[in-house]
């Protein structure tokens, strides 16, 4: 989604009687590679996707938040003072609600209602952040309404915690993050120890695919946060056992958890070994990029997939079978799953004569093993969010 349309501008006169004021953008991304890194102090690339959340708002005269999606599920209405999460239906607008109070703590000064009107054209459940989009498009608006200026890496920030202290998901920085430092033709390296930000141009002749699965584990959210809870357990016993001077578990190195393993129960052993080593693979895709080894590049990808798969236990057999096959395929330089896991989709980098017919071979595939096919998408790079003058 990447301008207003017509159409916006008359359902919002439609839904709400006046015409809006403001407006923002925010991408989806996909998580190239860094897998459960971010929360532990770690390293991640990522991709502003040309998909994402508009919104468009109007501030009010009283204190309601009136809010509609595109996507359906009619008009919801509550106010800025709201400071519990909704449930039901109506759960999508905790992230404007959660991205209002982290405002607040931010030193926003919102005193006024605001009507506001959200589409989106990224996939449902396919693992590309419309949570993190919509918390970066609302924030951009509110701020800019209210006239509180703040850099991208201040709205990640703020869209980050919106998520982790009203909504409940304890993610990194990840999503938010390169959902405000996207940019065209370059990836998002993020270092989030030190919430550094770098935009990474792209080798040319390259896209990206999204086989979504549609699968998801009943309990995706409490697997995630166990996955939290275990690295967080990690840290602190590698913390007295190795060294107290480490702030998060992307202090320590491969050598080193080798060494405490007999101190780590086998499976927190496994965790922190992914960790470890996913960065380090982070590290050689930076310096494959530079040199623009694109095999190299694709190596780790795969690499990432199998630390996921076999120590981190994130992934589950439709995603390890796409990437098996993908594995296969000529014109696919790497692919591995993206996002929490758990269910979800995979990724592929792919060149840029890799065809939908070729994609289509590995559905087929899919369809015929599991009975059910994923979705397709090719997507490409973007810019990050911003406001859009109407
Ligand atoms: C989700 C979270 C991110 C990150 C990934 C796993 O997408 O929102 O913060 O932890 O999972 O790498």
């Amino acid at each position: 989604m990447n301008s207003i349309q017509p159409q916006h501008h008359l359902q919002f006169s439609k839904t709400f009687g006046t015409a809006p004021q403001y407006a923002a953008i925010a991408p989806g991304r996909i998580e190239f590679i860094g897998n459960h890194t971010d929360y532990n102090g770690g390293r991640v690339i990522g991709l502003a996707v040309e998909q994402g959340i508009i919104a468009l708002g109007c501030p009010r005269t009283d204190r309601a938040l009136r809010l509609q999606s595109l996507q359906g599920g009619g008009l919801i209405e509550t106010t800025i003072d709201c400071r519990e999460p909704l449930n039901g239906d109506a759960a999508w607008v905790n992230y404007p609600l959660g991205v209002i109070h982290a405002l607040r703590q931010a030193g926003a000064t919102i005193e006024q209602g605001f009507d506001l009107l959200f589409d989106s054209d990224l996939p449902a459940g396919a693992g590309m952040s419309s949570s993190a989009a919509i918390e970066l498009a609302t924030a951009m608006l509110i701020a800019s309404a209210c006239q509180f200026e703040a850099s991208p890496k201040a709205f990640a920030k703020i869209a980050r915690a919106a998520e982790n202290d009203f909504v409940g998901v304890p993610c990194g920085i990840l999503d938010q993050g390169v959902s405000a430092f996207g940019k065209s033709d370059h990836l998002v390296g993020i270092d989030c120890r030190t919430h550094t930000f770098n935009q990474l141009p792209l080798p040319g002749g390259l896209a990206f695919w999204i086989f979504n699965t549609g699968k998801k584990h009943s309990l995706v959210d409490s697997l995630y946060s166990k996955r939290h809870a275990e690295c967080t357990e990690a840290f602190q016993i590698l913390a007295t056992t190795v060294s107290s001077n480490a702030t998060c578990l992307s202090d320590f190195d491969a050598t080193t958890i080798e060494a405490a393993k007999n101190a780590l129960p086998p499976d927190l052993y496994k965790r922190a070994r992914h960790v470890v080593t996913e960065n380090a693979r982070v590290d050689a895709v930076h310096a494959a990029l530079k040199l623009e080894d694109l095999a190299a590049v694709g190596r780790c990808l795969f690499e990432s997939h199998k630390s996921s798969r076999e120590q981190f236990e994130n992934s589950i057999a439709e995603l390890d079978f796409l990437v098996d096959t993908l594995q296969q395929t000529p014109g696919v330089y790497g692919a591995r799953l993206t996002g929490g896991g758990f269910g979800g989709a995979v990724m592929a980098l792919t060149n840029a004569s890799f065809a939908p017919s070729d994609a289509s071979g590995v559905v087929s595939c899919y369809q015929e093993k599991f009975g059910h096919t994923p979705t397709l998408l090719r997507t490409k790079s973007a810019d990050g969010a911003r406001i859009i003058n109407l």
